[in-house]
């Protein structure tokens, strides 16, 4: 990415940005603003004094500095000179020049930081989120906010190429239903009614679709209220949009598009054709609905090398599978023991491991319990060598997938952020993702979702076998967006509610305005939401969306910054007829 604020931005204040300056200007008279990052003695009058603003640093030799200080506010002006022979600085843009015989003036003067605002220091989380406005003066938050305005620029471009419009639609909104907790507004009004803020807009732009707009774009405020992770806050921003008349290729297509497009406008480069992997492959090969294409070998079925097996452990298993990972044989007995109680607690009845030595030896604690053509067979299936370690599940199918898939990611997956950006798309979910307690199915996706039409005939008969129109984005293992193709006919969208167990007059008091308009004509529409905070960290190198949010909340979900949440006056609450009851213990 090239340096903010190229080109001339001349105001009555200042002629140039500090980051912009290079050979070429020298010789010029330039006025600067900014602020004081670091001043360094240069002999008795003389100070080198670094010149910071949103473009980056450059130096000023100032004679009498004495009362300048770290982050005081100042305008200088001088002349660019070359620096002397020597004396260039590699590590700034500007490191060929500095600005000499300059005059400062102090605009504002300024408190020292209480923390020290350069990337290489990383202070407490809470101090920085309580003095944000200076941590975004850090290099590393500036860039990664442009990184931000970069991405939503190219998305927005995108979506107005394929002919998308941008409309918004309410944050005071209903109840939508998309399975996390919601946060709830009252309304002075209406005492004892509330609105709730909208966890996606969903449905409203599901409205936009019969109300005929066509194709809808929105950068989306979305709230919900769940517990908070490095890919969760309780704000985000999606890129959400919906379209009419598409099937589930051409909604794949625009959103690749304006992905790939957002991609190359941070790193310069295009990621090549985004693949498209079944859910059920995802599971078989990767044991996880969000594949990290870049964490090492895929999951191997080793049924066949175990046919005929006499190993306990492995006899009549629904299913076995394997996974090598590379160089891994060095890891010790207590490592070892560590991944076998890690699969036991997510499900498995064991693991097996064994460490490929010289000549495809096998060593381990159950090599003496398997055939000589089942060591060979194992081998060759996973195509290990020397000094792998490799790794074996036999359980129900999705357990040996889940649990391998887990170990995978803990053995090879480099961080998030870390590049190659390995794109994939996930098709082909199942409409439901299991039975709740009563035996009803639960929606994988939402409520809304099309089922696969070859397997429509089986939704009451067999509905965990009936697969959706629905779609995932993942990137380096994060669920990047999802979205699907709709239900556009009252007559599906009873039978799903009904497979739900949600009968009519559940269906018409919770979505009633929905299903009301779909009977005066609704198209087939589909759509998706990419998460743009989620794409940005990414994409800036970053682990944590917080870190790409200008005013996040910490992990415990408040703003130290501002105090929020905080109680507010009893003359308020009293406004809108809510009565606060003490804290539950
Ligand atoms: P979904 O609920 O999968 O789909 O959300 C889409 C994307 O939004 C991002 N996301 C979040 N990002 C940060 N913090 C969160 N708490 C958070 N929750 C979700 C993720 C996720 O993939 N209405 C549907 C989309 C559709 O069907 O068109 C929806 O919201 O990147
Ligand atoms: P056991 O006979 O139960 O002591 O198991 C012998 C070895 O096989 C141990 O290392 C177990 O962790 C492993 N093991 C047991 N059951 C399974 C299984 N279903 N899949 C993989 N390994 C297993």
């Amino acid at each position: 990415m090239s340096p903010a604020g190229e080109g001339p931005l001349p105001t009555s204040m200042r002629t140039d940005r500090c980051g912009t300056l290079d050979a070429a200007d020298a010789g010029r008279q330039v006025a600067l603003c900014g602020w004081v990052a670091r001043r360094r003695e240069h002999g008795e009058h003389l100070a080198f004094v670094d010149l910071r603003d949103r473009s980056g640093v450059v130096q000023c030799v100032v004679d009498g500095a004495s009362e300048l200080r770290s982050e005081f506010v100042v305008r200088v002006t001088g002349t660019v000179r070359l620096r002397p022979e020597g004396t260039h600085n590699p590590d700034l843009d500007t490191g060929e020049v500095e600005v000499g015989d300059c005059t400062v003036e102090v605009l504002n003067p300024a408190e020292p930081p209480p923390f020290p605002l350069t990337d290489r220091v990383d202070a407490d989380e809470v101090l920085r989120l309580r003095h944000r406005y200076l941590d975004l003066r850090r290099q590393r938050m500036q860039r990664n906010l442009e990184v931000r305005a970069r991405v939503s620029s190219a998305l927005r471009s995108a979506m107005e190429r394929h002919g998308f419009l941008e409309v918004e639609t309410p944050l005071l909104w209903v109840p939508t239903p998309e399975g996390a907790r919601e946060f709830v507004i009252p309304a002075r009004l209406q005492p004892g009614s509330f609105y709730v803020l909208p966890q996606s807009p969903q449905l409203a732009k599901q409205l936009l679709m019969v109300g005929g707009l066509d194709r809808y774009y929105q950068m989306a405020r979305c709230l919900r209220d769940e517990d908070l992770r490095a890919d969760r806050q309780f704000e985000f921003t999606q890129l959400d949009l919906e379209a009419s008349f598409v099937d589930q290729g051409d909604v794949l297509d625009v959103v690749s598009d304006a992905v790939l497009d957002a991609t190359e406008a941070v790193t310069s480069e295009r990621p090549e054709a985004i693949p498209r992997l079944s859910w059920s492959d995802a599971m078989e090969r990767f044991g996880s609905d969000k594949p990290d294409l870049r964490a090492g070998p895929e999951l191997v079925e080793l049924g066949a090398v175990f046919a005929d097996t006499n190993f306990r452990a492995f006899a009549g298993a629904p299913c076995i599978k394997g996974l090598r990972v590379p160089g891994r044989g060095d890891l010790g007995r207590g490592r070892l023991d560590a991944l076998t109680d890690a699969a036991k607690g997510l499900g498995a009845k064991g693991l097996v491991w064994l460490r490929v030595g010289d000549a495809d030896a096998l060593e381990s604690p159950v090599a003496k319990f398997l055939s000589d053509e089942e060591r060979a067979g194992l081998v060759t299936a996973l195509g290990a060598e020397p000094g792998d370690l490799v790794l074996v599940v036999a359980d129900e199918r999705r357990t040996a997938q889940t649990v391998l898939g887990q170990l995978r990611l803990d053995l090879g997956r480099p961080p998030v952020s870390e590049g190659p950006y390995r794109f994939t798309w996930v098709v082909d979910f199942p409409l439901f993702e299991g039975l709740d307690g009563q035996g009803r199915p639960i929606p994988a996706h939402h409520a809304f979702t099309m089922p696969h039409p070859d397997d429509l005939d089986r939704l009451e008969s067999d509905p965990l076998s009936v697969r959706s129109q629905s779609y995932d984005l993942v990137l380096n293992g994060w669920e990047l967006g999802s979205g699907s193709i709709r239900v556009h006919r009252a007559d599906v969208q009873a039978r799903i509610f009904a497979t739900l167990g949600i009968d009519e007059a559940e269906a018409e008091a919770r979505f009633g305005f929905l299903l009301g308009a779909f009977r005066y004509g609704a198209p087939p529409h589909g759509g998706f939401a990419v998460g743009l905070d989620r794409l940005v960290a990414i994409l800036a190198g970053e682990d944590n969306i917080r870190e790409v949010i200008a005013f996040p909340k910490t992990q415990s979900g408040v703003d130290p910054l501002t105090g929020a949440p905080a109680p507010v006056a009893p003359r308020l609450l009293a406004d809108l007829g809510v009565r606060v009851l003490p804290p539950r213990a």
